[in-house]
């Protein structure tokens, strides 16, 4: 299987140049195939949130290089970053940031909208098929706002979904959830990876969940200290 991102030697340090410079991470090392769904995990405080926005080309790293899809991301402009975050990679946040007086579909619309600029019927059929496949078709026109945390981060699914990216981060997409709606929203997250081959790295601090992914990392204090594979899963057959 293609690699669909590599991490080679990525630190992050902050305040840098000033007497308070820290670095948080200590040189990653990190290969995902294309089609692996991956629990990233660790203390508070470890540098879970701050590799996910690397990689995700929301904060760029102190040194090292990242490549997503073969791109090699330390060379490109913001304009180039944007586009590549826009066509490739999803968000899916622990507090959905969903837009709450927008409708399940304006929010589902929104990536689709901002890439292309004006809204047209075929946006609307696409944000209503993936609201179908997250069971929320009949939520359609509700506001987001009108509905349960479990729901929202469901429509937050469907909008990572929107531009089919090859990439999903999920920061701790159900920390806020309950034992079953959390159950519902993996369970989402995982027929998309089975489905469309969407490749996933979801951090979370419930390890029966972690259970549910085709590998399981680690991070303490800034470096990678565990890294394995789980057992397959329903006969799932695993990567590598
Ligand atoms: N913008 C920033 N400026 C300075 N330090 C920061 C900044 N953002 C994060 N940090 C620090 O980096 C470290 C790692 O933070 P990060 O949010 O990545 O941890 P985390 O593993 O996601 O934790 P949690 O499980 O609590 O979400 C923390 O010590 C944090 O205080
Ligand atoms: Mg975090």
């Amino acid at each position: 299987m293609a690699e669909l991102l590599v991490l080679d030697g990525i630190r992050k340090s902050y305040n840098v140049g000033s007497p308070v410079e820290t670095e948080i991470l200590h040189g990653i090392d990190l290969v995902m195939k294309a089609g692996e769904f991956v629990a990233l995990m660790g203390p508070s405080g470890c540098g879970k949130s701050t590799l996910l926005n690397i990689i995700g080309l929301l904060d760029r790293p102190t040194s090292g290089r990242l490549f997503i899809d073969g791109n090699d991301t330390t060379s490109l402009d913001e304009a180039a970053l944007t586009r590549l975050r826009g066509h490739s990679i999803g968000f899916v946040f622990q507090y959905h940031h969903l837009i709450s007086a927008f409708t399940a579909r304006e929010n589902v619309v929104m990536p689709m909208l901002v890439d292309r600029g004006r809204p047209d019927a075929a946006m609307e059929e696409r944000a209503d098929e993936l609201l179908d496949q997250v069971d929320l078709v009949k939520w359609r026109d509700t506001r987001a706002m009108n509905m349960s945390g479990g729901q929202q981060q469901r429509i937050a699914v469907a909008r990572a979904l929107a531009m089919n990216p090859l990439l999903v981060l999920a920061d701790e997409p159900t920390g806020n959830l309950d034992t079953a709606s959390a159950q519902g929203v993996f369970g989402l997250m995982r027929r998309f990876n089975l489905e469309r081959g969407t490749t996933f790295l979801i951090v979370t601090h419930n390890h029966d969940l972690a259970a549910q992914c085709d590998r399981v990392i680690e991070l303490v204090d800034g470096r990678l200290t565990g890294d394995r594979r789980n057992p397959a899963i329903n006969g799932v057959a695993q990567p590598g």
